[in-house]
């Protein structure tokens, strides 16, 4: 018998446990019309765009004809305006560093680690609040996969509009359904969701309505800038009866690498935000 050890989550059998089938882009299938693609130039140039036959607007940058890399494999090169570039699909850090941002966003590291502490992953049923600049709808979209679902809130209808661009510009808008919705009035609808992500300035007010659209065991993650919405943010799970809570945060350091002289970088990312997550009991 295999057993996984997970740290504090305690330790999980997998005898008899079958990997469960998976609807994937097949890595060799070659560039689809429709899709969104990145192009790669010099100089760390990356620009998002959607293939289509014919010419295409390039904001800032003029006009490409991608017409001849329909049907080419991932990766092919392209000549536009005197220099060489790929045309490859996108990655979840292209959507990202091409994001519009109104809403203050959910960082990479932290978002990464919100999808561990929410259980986050293919065929996931999601709620999130607020949906803000739609940083951390892209990473969710992304996680669930084709067979998952992204239901997405937020009370203001500017932030709701700038997140629906976002999504939209990464082709995940097929996995998200964003509702102009408060709430700590309103809630999440009935769900029932596997996780429910809070990124609003009072979770601990939307606790009642979050456990009422989880299911049993479903999880939640917190987000939360200070110390003080994070103990009340605890403090009220612990009181809706939420299990295996913790809370972190998370310090990123970049490495400055060079011969013989690799070293931290400078310029280093201070404070962002605290983490909580928890499972709903029975
Ligand atoms: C920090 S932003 C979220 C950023 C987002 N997670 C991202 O990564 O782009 C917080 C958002 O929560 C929204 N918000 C605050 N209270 C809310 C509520 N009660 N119901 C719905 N949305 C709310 C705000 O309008 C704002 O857009």
């Amino acid at each position: 018998m295999t057993l996984i050890h997970l740290g504090q989550v305690g330790e999980l059998e997998t005898a008899g446990v079958r990997p469960p089938r998976r609807k994937v882009v097949p890595v060799g299938d070659g560039l689809r019309e429709g899709e969104v693609v990145v192009l790669r130039g010099p100089g760390g140039i990356n620009v998002l765009v959607e293939l289509r036959p014919g010419t295409t607007e390039i904001p800032g940058r003029g006009v490409v004809d991608l017409s001849g890399t329909i049907g080419q494999p991932a990766g092919t090169g392209l000549a536009w305006a005197g220099a060489t570039y790929q045309v490859d699909r996108p990655v979840l850090s292209d959507f990202l560093a091409h994001l519009r941002r109104r809403a203050q966003i959910v960082t990479p590291k932290d978002a990464m680690y919100l999808l561990y502490l929410a259980g986050v992953g293919p065929g996931g049923r999601v709620a999130e609040a607020g949906s803000g600049s739609g940083a951390l709808t892209t990473v969710l979209a992304y996680a669930v996969g084709d067979s998952g679902q992204v239901d997405s809130f937020e009370r203001r209808e500017d932030f709701l509009e700038v997140a629906r661009q976002n999504v939209a510009s990464a082709g995940l808008a097929g996995r998200v359904r964003f509702h102009r919705q408060d709430v700590v009035s309103d809630g999440l609808g009935a769900g029932p969701f596997d996780a429910i992500l809070l990124d609003v300035p009072e979770p601990w007010e939307v606790l009642t309505n979050a456990r009422s659209a989880l299911r049993a065991g479903g999880r939640l993650a917190t987000y939360t800038p200070t110390y003080n919405q994070l103990e009340r943010t605890v403090r009220a799970m612990r009181e809706h009866g939420f299990q295996d809570i913790r809370s972190l945060e998370l310090i990123e350091r970049e490495l400055h690498v060079g011969d013989g002289g690799t070293r931290p970088a400078f310029d280093m990312l201070g404070h962002t935000g605290f983490l909580s997550g928890g499972r709903r009991g029975p």
